[in-house]
């Protein structure tokens, strides 16, 4: 199986337009060694023909220009995106629809709860419909600790779709009224070797549910938004939490790297990093602390084979 890492950055992306901070000023002006990275996505596929899309970021046009095996092939028309799944309805996993609307209809699989967002607080679903049919919903099952699925249009990968805490995002109508199926994380299994990987870019809590499954995962690809739970305040950004935004930072007693440290079989990569996070600097003292910890950072164009 081959896993494409389109978009390694988080919401707003590295730099983001408007953001002044640290990390974003000195990407511009040149003075820090790191990477700029666009909006969260991911494309799994086997045979490099066929790719089932995960997510769909604003900076969908300059993914596909960047990536050839999702590019027109044949006829006048074409892609290589086979179906899109949607790990939940944030804005920046779900607007890149809008940029799909000339490939209508495409296959879209989501839980419940996010075709209800997107029929609603963000209704891309109804506006896409004056395209050609569309968006074709297929759900996602969330209501099991474990819900397997398989998507027609890419065979031989088996899909499990498990629900996490988090939040709607701020314009759901039920933003403070979480239900299992606002946010999941995702295993995907090649059927003829058995090497998954765990994909996962909000993880606000890593409840006990999801510990058999990364433990026993080859590699997995989890939330790297913060290094730190008061980061957005440290960087004069914003005075959201961690813990608010659903996001668990890599440091402290109890963060993603204290959990990352107790799973041995896995390979270690963070997706979904926060432009004010340190992580970002290639040779930050941060970004020293994950390598003793053997965890990678994802970047854009990265390619992932299990
Ligand atoms: C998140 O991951 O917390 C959101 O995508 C942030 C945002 O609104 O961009
Ligand atoms: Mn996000
Ligand atoms: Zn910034």
């Amino acid at each position: 199986m081959k896993i494409q890492i389109l978009g390694s950055a988080a919401g707003g992306g590295f730099p983001q337009w408007n953001c002044n901070c640290d990390n974003c000023k000195g990407l511009r002006n040149g003075t820090l060694n790191a990477k700029a990275r666009t909006q969260s996505s991911i494309a799994a596929s086997l045979n490099g023909r066929d790719w089932i899309l995960f997510n769909a970021s604003p900076d969908i046009r300059a993914q596909l220009e960047s990536f050839e095996p999702l590019q027109p092939k044949q006829g006048k028309r074409d892609t290589g995106i086979a179906a899109i799944v949607l790990m939940d309805s944030q804005i920046d996993h779900t607007t890149g629809l809008l940029m799909l609307r000339e490939g209508c209809p495409h296959q879209v699989y989501c839980t419940d709860m996010v075709k209800q967002d997107l029929s609603t607080g963000f209704p891309v679903f109804n506006m896409l419909e004056h395209w050609n049919g569309g968006l074709a919903w297929n759900q996602i099952p969330s209501t099991e600790t474990y819900n397997e699925f398989t998507i027609p249009e890419v065979p031989g990968i088996t899909l499990t779709a498990v629900p996490l805490r988090s939040s709607a995002p701020p314009y759901s109508p039920h933003r403070n009224d979480p239900h299992p199926g606002d946010n999941i994380g995702m295993l995907l299994k090649d059927d003829a070797t058995g090497r998954s990987i765990f994909y996962a870019p909000g993880l606000g809590q890593i409840e006990e549910h999801l510990r058999p499954i990364m433990e026993d995962a080859d590699c997995l690809l989890v939330d790297g938004t913060l290094w730190r739970e008061d980061e957005m305040i440290h960087a004069g950004v914003g005075d959201k939490l961690g813990v608010h935004m659903g996001h668990l930072p890599q440091s402290g007693e109890n963060g993603m790297i204290a959990y990352l440290d107790t799973l041995d079989k896995p390979r270690k990569v963070l997706i979904h990093i926060n432009n004010t996070n340190p992580i970002l600097i290639e040779d930050s003292p941060e970004r020293g602390v994950l390598a003793e910890h053997g965890i990678e950072v994802a970047f854009d164009g990265m390619s992932i084979e299990l």
